[in-house]
């Protein structure tokens, strides 16, 4: 076996035991390269793991496309979850549409309200959830498990590609035809709303693009964080 198909048999042992032991489990999806891995495995094999993806109102046409790629070649209907209207339309009056670019408070109260809540809503009364995070993606991410306990939304957190490198999602995404956001063709390796993320330069940082006015130890956008800190807790092999 080579190194991806190694990797490849690794993840879906981890996703048919989230599927059989966590019952209710759902993946949420940013639409991205590493996502569009984890949902083919996860369509693929059938498994009840359901996927969902916060349409948090200020992601690219790209990015939304992807739903209906999803739809037109899985014939799966990914679940979308929006930010309470309310809580936007507060924010906006208050500081204005861009007030993220202001600081790390203003950016992250932005997050909360149109990625984190949601997100609670997504996963309220599921047993475990699973990301596309991988280590290699950034400093904050250096130490990320297969599996962690997430204390925040009092679950269990798969990373099942943690070990992957870009190049091995790249792989896969070509071997298998799997469809992705066209953003990636355009030189953006990370994608997150758009006037948050912007293309990088050749040889530059995969995450470079996103929240570039911002020190690299703080671009987390807080669905990844417990009381601000990352949740590096329990590290479990698959
Ligand atoms: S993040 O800082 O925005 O979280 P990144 O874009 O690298 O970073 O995403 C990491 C993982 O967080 C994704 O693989 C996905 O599991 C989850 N995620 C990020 N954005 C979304 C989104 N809009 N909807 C659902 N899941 C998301
Ligand atoms: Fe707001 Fe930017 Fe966070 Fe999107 S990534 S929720 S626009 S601060």
């Amino acid at each position: 076996m080579n190194d991806l198909t190694s990797l490849i048999a690794a993840t879906q042992a981890t996703l048919e035991r989230i599927a059989r032991d966590f019952s209710p489990a759902v993946f949420a999806s940013s639409l991205a390269a590493e996502d569009m891995v984890l949902t083919d495995l996860i369509l693929k094999a059938g498994l009840p793991i359901g996927i969902f993806s916060l349409d948090t109102g200020r992601l690219h046409p790209e990015t939304l496309a992807v739903v209906d790629a999803v739809k037109a070649r899985y014939d799966y209907a990914i679940a979308l979850y929006h930010p309470n209207a309310q809580a936007v339309d507060a924010y906006v009056a208050e500081n204005g549409l861009n007030a993220f670019y202001d600081s790390v408070e203003m950016r992250r109260a932005c997050c909360g309200i149109r990625k984190v809540e949601p997100l609670g809503r997504a996963l309220a009364g599921k047993r475990a959830w699973v990301t596309g995070q991988r280590r290699a993606q950034s400093t904050t991410r250096a130490e990320l498990a297969v599996e962690e306990d997430d204390a925040a939304h009092g679950m269990t957190k798969f990373n099942p590609l943690a070990d992957w490198s870009e190049q091995d999602v790249w792989d896969y995404i070509r071997a298998n035809d799997v469809p992705y956001n066209a953003l990636h063709d355009q030189g953006f390796p990370s994608i997150g709303c758009a006037p948050c993320t912007r293309a990088v330069q050749p040889g530059e940082d995969v995450r470079a693009g996103r929240w570039w006015w911002e020190n690299p130890d703080s671009k987390e956008c807080g669905l990844h964080m417990v009381d601000g800190k990352l949740i590096r807790i329990k590290s479990v092999a698959a």
